[in-house]
C-alpha cells in the first residue's frame, strides 16, 4: 500500500506544511492563518541549524529536502510552502514538486520568491526596484530571474543587496535599536543610492525589521513583503488544485516544531506570530 493510502490521503484533509530556517517563516504563517483560517498548518523552524543565509546552497538544499519530505511523510502535508527565500533559492519549488511527483506523491509546492517578485513589479511606478536578502539568496541570482519573469519584458531595473546580520538580530528577539539602525544604514546604502521606489524584503525574517528599514529609506519607498502574496498564491493553488478545505467554518489547527531550543522557539515565536503558537514540539533532524 502506498503511504498515501496508509495516511488516508485524500488531497484535501492534510495540513499545509511550511518551513524556514527559524522564525522568519512565521511572517508567512501569520498571513496564511489570517487568510485561510480553516486550513490546518504544520510549521517547522530549523533553528538548530539556522542561519541558512551564509551556508553553501548545496547544504541548504539538503536541509530543505529533508524538511519538505518530513512534512509530507511524517505529517501528511497536502501542500508545502517553502517560507524561506534561501531554501527556495537552493531548491527551486518546481524541482521539489517534480521530486514529489517522481515518487508518486501529488503535493502542491509554493515558494516565496515568485509571489514576492510579482508584487514588487506591481508596486513600482518608476521601474526602479530593489531586493534585499541573505548572501545565499542574493548570490543565487534567483531574484534577477524572478523579476525578469514577472516583468514580461518591461524595463525594470533591479538593485540587490545582501544584509548579513539582520537575521541574527531577529533570531535573538531584537527588532529595533541603535545597533540595528547603524547596520541598516550601511547595508541599505546601495538601495538608497539607486533611488528605488519599491523594495522587496527578500528574506522572511526582514518584515520584523520593517520599521527600521523604512526609517532608513524614507516613506517614499514602498516595502513589499512576500508573506501576504505567498498566502494569496497558496489560496489560489489550493483552490485550482481542488485541495482547499471545504468547511471554512471549522477553524484549522496549527502545530509548530523546532529543531533547536523548543522553549525559546515557543517564547519568541509567540511574541512574533501571536497566540496561536502554543505547545511547540521538537522536530528531529536526521543528520
Ligand atoms: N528566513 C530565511 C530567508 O528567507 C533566511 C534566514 C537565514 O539566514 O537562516 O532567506
Amino acid at each position: 500500500m502506498s503511504i498515501d493510502g496508509v495516511l488516508g490521503f485524500d488531497g484535501v484533509s492534510g495540513p499545509v506544511g511550511m518551513f524556514d530556517s527559524g522564525f522568519g517563516g512565521l511572517t508567512v504563517a501569520r498571513a496564511v492563518i489570517d487568510l485561510l483560517p480553516g486550513e490546518d498548518l504544520v510549521y517547522i523552524g530549523d533553528t538548530g541549524r539556522y542561519p541558512y543565509g551564509d551556508k553553501p546552497l548545496s547544504e541548504v538544499r539538503e536541509y530543505a529536502r529533508e524538511i519538505a519530505w518530513s512534512l509530507v511523510d511524517d505529517f501528511g502535508a497536502k501542500a508545502v510552502v517553502v517560507a524561506c527565500n534561501t531554501a527556495a533559492a537552493a531548491l527551486p519549488v518546481h524541482e521539489l514538486e517534480a521530486e514529489f511527483a517522481a515518487a508518486g506523491r501529488s503535493v502542491s509546492v509554493i515558494g516565496v520568491i515568485d509571489p514576492g517578485a510579482e508584487a514588487l513589479v506591481r508596486a513600482t511606478r518608476k521601474g526602479s526596484v530593489g531586493v534585499i536578502g541573505t548572501i545565499g539568496t542574493i548570490n543565487s541570482g534567483s531574484y534577477e530571474r524572478a523579476v525578469a519573469r514577472a516583468s514580461f519584458g518591461a524595463s525594470v531595473d533591479l538593485v540587490s543587496a545582501a544584509c548579513p546580520g539582520f537575521v541574527e538580530f531577529v533570531e535573538r528577539g531584537r527588532t529595533s535599536g541603535e545597533e540595528i539602525t547603524v547596520l541598516a544604514e550601511r547595508l541599505l546604502a546601495p538601495v538608497r543610492e539607486a533611488k528605488v521606489d519599491a523594495l522587496l524584503l527578500g528574506c522572511t525574517h526582514y518584515p520584523f525589521l520593517a520599521r527600521v528599514i523604512s526609517e532608513v529609506l524614507g516613506d517614499d519607498v514602498i516595502l513589499v513583503s512576500s508573506a501576504d502574496e505567498t498566502a494569496f498564491a497558496l489560496r489560489d493553488l489550493l483552490q485550482t488544485s481542488g485541495r482547499a478545505k471545504k468547511d471554512e467554518n471549522s477553524p484549522g489547527t496549527a502545530r509548530f516544531l523546532s529543531s533547536g531550543d523548543v522553549a525559546w522557539f515557543e517564547t519568541l515565536g509567540r511574541q512574533l506570530l501571536g497566540p496561536e503558537l502554543v505547545g511547540a514540539e521538537r522536530w528531529r533532524t536526521r543528520s
